[in-house]
């Protein structure tokens, strides 16, 4: 595992959500041809929030033909009812909403018994504290900046705070989880981000309307580069 706090790069990882879903194949071709890090699948059931995306075959279909990592984002009540069948579909890291898990200590249990990485996610709405049992146990903490449901939307600043709040709280406490961050992040948000302290960047609407994906994405992880790390 990538250790947190030593990486020079942020972890790129664009959504399908923003890909034609009629050309998944050529949403995935352009994510591995871009030099991108992991592929994020936003699961939503119409029900925690108001969208439908995919399900686990989804997953499954793609799974083998990419050498990235499938980084599971369960936008869905009940979340521990979906765990086997993504994690038997080639999931690399599952993660649920804090918001839609009763016992959310079983879950990412659960997650990484199924022989993947748990992550847990929270809504712009909650505060960063209420993670505070779950971080020793979780490898990637997904905060949304955006109420999730849509690509597109703007990002909340004051969320990136939580960010911020996480890093520190991961230093005092000796931990690993990776900070992702998730909702509106773009060309002119990642120096923000970057400053926060967050590792992996979640990017739809932005990744899939860039008209060269490959030297966006290099523009991209200069910017994060000078912003986190002065270099
Ligand atoms: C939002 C999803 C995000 C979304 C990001 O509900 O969890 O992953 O696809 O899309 P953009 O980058 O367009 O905000
Ligand atoms: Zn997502």
């Amino acid at each position: 595992m990538i250790l947190s706090g030593l990486m020079e790069e942020p972890i790129v990882a664009p959504s399908l959500l923003s890909a034609d879903f009629s050309d998944m194949r050529g949403a995935l071709e352009r994510v591995e041809s871009s030099g991108a890090d992991w592929i994020h699948f936003d699961v939503m059931d119409g029900r925690f929030v108001p969208s439908i995306t995919f399900g686990p075959k989804m997953v499954g279909d793609l799974r083998p033909r990419t050498r990235l990592p499938a980084d599971v984002h369960l936008m869905t009540l009940a979340p521990e009812d979906l765990v086997p069948a993504f994690a038997a579909a080639g999931a690399d890291h599952i993660t649920f909403h804090l918001e839609a898990a009763v016992h959310a200590h079983r879950l990412a249990e659960l997650i990484r018994a199924a022989g993947v990485r748990p992550g847990v996610s929270i809504v712009p709405s909650t505060p960063a504290s209420q993670l505070r049992e779950l971080l020793p146990i979780v490898d990637l903490v997904l905060v949304m900046t955006v109420d999730p449901g849509f690509g597109g939307q703007v990002l909340i600043p004051s969320c990136l705070d939580k960010c911020a709040e996480l890093s520190e709280e991961r230093r005092r406490r000796g931990l690993s989880f990776l900070i992702s961050v998730d909702g509106g992040v773009n060309a002119e948000t990642i120096p923000m981000a970057a400053r926060a302290g967050a590792d992996v960047l979640v990017m739809g609407s932005a990744f899939f309307a860039a008209a060269d994906p490959r030297a966006e994405l290099e523009r991209m992880r200069a910017s994060y580069r000078a912003a986190r790390f002065g270099t």
